[in-house]
């Protein structure tokens, strides 16, 4: 699942949030400001967080997130399923250059299980630059880059077919 999964997010393609084939729930759902893990709470009883993948990568390995983030070395990727109730509701990946990883955002490479969110929104520091929405199939997903401290990440989030999402589009 999560392989097919990765493989859409890194084909999602951007979308101008002023595009005419936003519908308002929908981007009430992609222009969320606020944890998406507390927003998919008010949906299910529990949400936990399965580990894909988390380790160094070189500038080589990087998808479309090159274009937003300073030239480095090194990157921290994390690739993760959220689930509400242990259906997987989003894969999530995040990219931390190097250059990112001091002081409190060290943090962001011992996150393991712990949802990258409840970390970010409990920091005074976070600011976002952008927020895109995406397509791919008939997924919706988003990318953001954020900012701890001044420093940048991306995160890419894709919404896959179990999430609240999609039934709050059906209910127009
Ligand atoms: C993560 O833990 O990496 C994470 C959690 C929630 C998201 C995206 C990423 O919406």
């Amino acid at each position: 699942m999560s392989h097919q999964a990765l493989r859409q997010l890194r084909a999602l393609h951007w979308l101008p949030a002023t595009s005419p084939n936003l519908s308002p729930p929908l981007l009430n759902w992609l222009l969320e400001e606020d944890s998406m893990t507390r927003r998919f709470e008010q949906h299910c009883q529990k949400v936990t967080v399965e580990l894909i993948r988390e380790s160094f990568i070189g500038a080589e390995e990087m998808a479309q997130e090159a274009e937003f983030l300073p030239a480095d070395d090194r990157f921290w990727l994390r690739e993760i399923v959220l689930c509400g109730d242990g259906e997987p509701w989003l894969i999530g990946r995040t990219v931390v250059p190097e250059s990112t990883l001091n002081g409190p955002e060290l943090m962001l490479q011992n996150l393991g299980t712990r949802p990258l969110g409840r970390y970010l929104f409990a920091s005074s520091t976070l600011s976002r630059d952008f927020i895109d929405p995406g397509q791919v199939d008939n997924l919706w997903g988003r990318r953001s880059r954020l900012r701890l401290s001044d420093k940048p990440l991306m995160l890419t989030e894709l919404f896959l077919p179990a999430s609240p999402l999609y039934r709050a589009l059906e209910q127009g």
